[in-house]
């Protein structure tokens, strides 16, 4: 009788358990990083404000990603300012938004503008290395 109850005790104890455990699984927050991958690389050219001698620029995009995705991709909230990262909303290219033809503040106003705040930003905080013009506007083939 004694015995009976004590398993009793321990079926409800570790039932329970169990529950705890599925439900704490069900509020586990989403991984920062969305599980979905980048390209290896990418070549990121002007179409709208294209200088008379086009530079495009290329991104080791893999090499990047130790960068959260969203500390470079983002949207447009409905103020006009850049939309908080969110999971897995969709990626459009830079130039969609930063274009002459759109009114963004003059620093970000153009694909080369934008595109020079960030990646040169970072790479002159890196090291004088890293700003020089080739690091990004020679493809890698021509480099040694
Ligand atoms: C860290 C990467 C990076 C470095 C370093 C960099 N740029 Fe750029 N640059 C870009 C990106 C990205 C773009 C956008 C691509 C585009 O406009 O076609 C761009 C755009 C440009 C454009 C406009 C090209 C076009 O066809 O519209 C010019 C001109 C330019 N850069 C000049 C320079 C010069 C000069 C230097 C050196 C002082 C330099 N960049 C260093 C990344 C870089
Ligand atoms: C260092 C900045 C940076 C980081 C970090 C980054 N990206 Fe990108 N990504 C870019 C740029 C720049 C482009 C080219 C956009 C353009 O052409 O206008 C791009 C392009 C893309 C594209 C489109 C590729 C194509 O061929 O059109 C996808 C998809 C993408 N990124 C996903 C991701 C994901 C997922 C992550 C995080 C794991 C990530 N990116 C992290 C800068 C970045
Ligand atoms: C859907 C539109 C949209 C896309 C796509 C977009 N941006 Fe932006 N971006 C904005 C807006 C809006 C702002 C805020 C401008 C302001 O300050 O009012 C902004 C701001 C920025 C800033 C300034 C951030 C700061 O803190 O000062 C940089 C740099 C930038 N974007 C680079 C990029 C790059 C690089 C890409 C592509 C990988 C990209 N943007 C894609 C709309 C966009
Ligand atoms: C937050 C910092 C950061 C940002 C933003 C960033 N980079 Fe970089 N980038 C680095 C660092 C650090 C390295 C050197 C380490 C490495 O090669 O992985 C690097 C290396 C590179 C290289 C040389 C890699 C090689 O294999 O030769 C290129 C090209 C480059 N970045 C282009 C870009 C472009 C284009 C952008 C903008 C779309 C960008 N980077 C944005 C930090 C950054």
């Amino acid at each position: 009788m004694h015995r009976t109850f004590v398993f009793l005790l321990l079926f409800v104890f570790l039932f329970s358990l169990q529950k705890i455990t599925v439900v704490s699984a069900d509020n586990t927050e989403p991984p920062v990083q969305p599980a979905y991958t980048g390209p290896e690389s990418v070549i990121i050219r002007s179409t709208v404000d294209v200088e008379e001698v086009p530079k495009p620029a290329y991104l080791p995009h893999k090499k990047h990603q130790w960068l959260e995705c969203y500390g470079c991709h983002h949207g447009v909230g409905p103020d006009g300012k850049k939309s908080d990262a969110k999971f897995g909303f969709k990626i459009e290219k830079c130039e969609t938004c930063h274009n002459s033809t759109n009114e963004l503040p003059i620093k970000v106003a153009t694909l080369k503008r934008a595109s020079h705040r960030l990646c040169l930003g970072c790479h002159q905080k890196q090291n004088k290395l890293l700003a020089q013009c080739d690091v990004c506007h020679k493809a890698p083939s021509e480099r040694h």
